[in-house]
């Protein structure tokens, strides 16, 4: 077995599900590999397999076959309790719908991942404020989700995500329930983010606007990648 390399290395993944009396091979044979510091699209069609796979690497989802190494740790085979270890300390995941507890207040959102880390690296309270200000919530701590705008929300989430201050963040299409203006601040926290951290970010998007803002664009199509392309540079002024 030759080393893992990079914070994402995937080797011949393929996943199968099953759908009433039929199999869908979601995702057939994927190699992807992502440096530290690194910001990946993925593009493709619908249902070409890209929550799937972005799933997997996030251990949400384990693969049928293959391996998958996060951080140089391969966790396709860990039990639940490993894997949610390294889920909740190596990975922040954002989704299209934010996905945040509807009876929680925006500061107790964020504050609970750090709550639930086994090895705490922070005050969960203290953290959560600091975040959520960096991401101009400041006066937005004590709301619930259903009294943010979707904007909001996807802020609180992907402060969520950045609670225990992980290597790498996961979003699965984050501006696809947003207003074009919403999108393209979450977009600008999310360059923010790497600058500051050097976090190394996956983003499933259809937008090709998006997509070009990162370093490499991979194109999934029919549970494989089809193609690999570097934006052409723009000048963002
Ligand atoms: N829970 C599931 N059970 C059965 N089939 C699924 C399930 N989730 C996704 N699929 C199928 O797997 C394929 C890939 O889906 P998905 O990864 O969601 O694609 P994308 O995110 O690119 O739209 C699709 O054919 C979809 O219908
Ligand atoms: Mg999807």
């Amino acid at each position: 077995m030759t080393s893992s390399q990079g914070v994402i290395d995937a080797r011949q993944v393929t996943k199968k599900l099953r759908l009433g009396k039929l199999e869908i091979a979601a995702l057939r044979g994927v190699n992807m590999c992502v440096e530290a510091g690194e910001m990946v699209s993925i593009v493709g069609p619908s249902g070409s397999g890209k929550s799937t796979l972005l799933g997997i690497i996030g251990g949400l989802d384990t693969p049928t076959s293959g391996e998958v190494y996060i951080d140089g740790v391969e966790i396709s085979r860990l039990g639940e309790d490993k894997l949610t270890e390294i889920r909740n300390e190596k990975i922040g995941f954002i989704f299209q719908f934010f996905n945040l507890i509807p009876t929680l207040t925006a500061l107790e959102n964020v504050a609970l991942p750090i709550e639930f880390a086994n090895q705490r690296r922070y005050k969960p309270k203290k953290r959560a404020k600091a975040l959520l200000q960096q991401l101009g919530l400041g006066d937005r701590l004590n709301h619930r989700p259903s009294e943010l705008s979707g904007g909001q929300q996807q802020r609180v989430a992907i402060a969520r995500a950045l609670a225990n201050n992980p290597p790498l963040l996961l979003a699965d299409e984050p501006t696809g329930n947003l207003d074009s203006e919403s999108g393209a601040m979450v977009m600008e926290t999310l360059h923010q983010i790497r600058a500051e951290n050097g976090t190394t970010i996956v983003l499933v998007t259809h937008d090709p606007n998006l997509a070009k803002q990162a370093d490499r664009i991979l194109t999934l199509i029919d549970g494989r990648i089809e193609q690999e392309s570097l934006p052409e540079k723009l000048a963002i002024g």
